[in-house]
């Protein structure tokens, strides 16, 4: 299966290259979904079977002041994606968001739950979410705070994770969020599961992909400081819905009613910090 993976030097995109037999990376400046010559030239060229997108322009708050870029990234180049795919046979797989969610359950959302997003990021991707429905084989993968050995390019190369490490060397006590919860993401293992889909000819839709169970940021900073042997004091804060300015969802876990689990947050957290280098403090309680 010929993939061409659109945002290859990103955080999940660096994970599928390592395992999507076929795959033909692409990136900014090369292809940008922005500019739909850019990826009728790269189809054009490689004749792909699939073309997954996990690109997008994903700065929360930077979303907010420039709305009309997170819109020609999250949405309509996503549109252009869809046309693409639907006139040429292809298969698209769109990788989303937890953001698409208000927040307000009190449970894991599933794909039957009806989103309401706060921002506009989530506005943005959920607009890109309807329009990569068009292709007859679509694929919609929603994911949740994302973690993984390369860093989120779309925050400047960190995620919680790489955060928390740097912290815990250079501070006693850190004060993180304890009232905002989501299923943090294995950037591996969701890129396994993305092609398992693929491979074993899922029916086309909308999935949930987050690894198993759910937390608050306070939680997984305290999973990372044990795992590591960290001396660093981790102190609760809390949030309101609305941080500096913009709106966020105070519970964005997700849940399948259509993956079977993946490992659980604390499993794949361990075989992240690894992959960072560190060795896992097990018995340490
Ligand atoms: N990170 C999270 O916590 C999280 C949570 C939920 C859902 N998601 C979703 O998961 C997906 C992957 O996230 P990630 O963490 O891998 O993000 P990432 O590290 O920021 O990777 C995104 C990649 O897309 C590229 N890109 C940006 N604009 C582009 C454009 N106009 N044309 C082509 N490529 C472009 C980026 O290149 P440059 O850096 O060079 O611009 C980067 O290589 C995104 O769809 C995101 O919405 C992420």
């Amino acid at each position: 299966m010929k993939t061409v993976l659109i945002g290859s030097q990103g955080q999940l995109g660096t994970e599928i290259v390592k395992i999507f037999p076929g795959v033909i990376p692409v990136d900014v400046p090369e292809v940008d979904v922005t500019v739909p010559e850019s990826v009728e030239r790269i189809v054009e060229s490689c004749r792909p079977d699939v073309i997954l997108n996990t690109s997008a322009y994903h700065n929360v708050p930077d979303c907010e002041k420039n709305v009309e870029l997170a819109f020609r990234v999250n949405a309509v180049a996503v549109r252009n994606l869809a046309e693409i795919c639907k006139a040429r046979g292809l298969t698209l797989v769109h990788v989303s968001t937890d953001y698409v969610f208000d927040g307000r359950k009190n449970a894991p959302y599933t794909e039957a739950d009806v989103p309401n997003p706060l921002n506009a990021y989530g506005v943005s991707k959920l607009a890109g979410e309807f329009f990569a429905r068009k292709p007859e084989k679509s694929y919609v993968v929603r994911l949740s705070s994302v973690f993984g050995v390369a860093g989120c390019r779309g925050k400047g190369g960190k995620n919680f994770v790489k955060t928390m490490l740097a912290m815990a060397k250079t501070r006693d006590k850190v004060q993180v969020t304890s009232n905002i919860v989501s299923s943090p993401t294995y950037a591996v293992d969701a890129a396994v599961k993305i092609k398992e889909i693929l491979e074993k000819g899922f029916p086309p839709g909308l999935y949930h992909l987050a690894n198993g169970g759910s937390c608050s940021w306070y939680e997984f900073a305290l999973e990372i400081f044990r795992l590591i042997g960290a001396k660093t004091v981790v102190e609760e804060k809390f949030e309101t819905e609305e941080l500096a300015g913009v709106l966020r969802p105070m519970n964005s876990a997700l849940a399948s009613a259509k993956i079977a689990p993946v490992r659980s947050w604390r499993e794949a957290l361990k075989a992240n910090l690894k992959e960072e280098g560190y060795a896992i403090q097990e018995a340490v309680a």
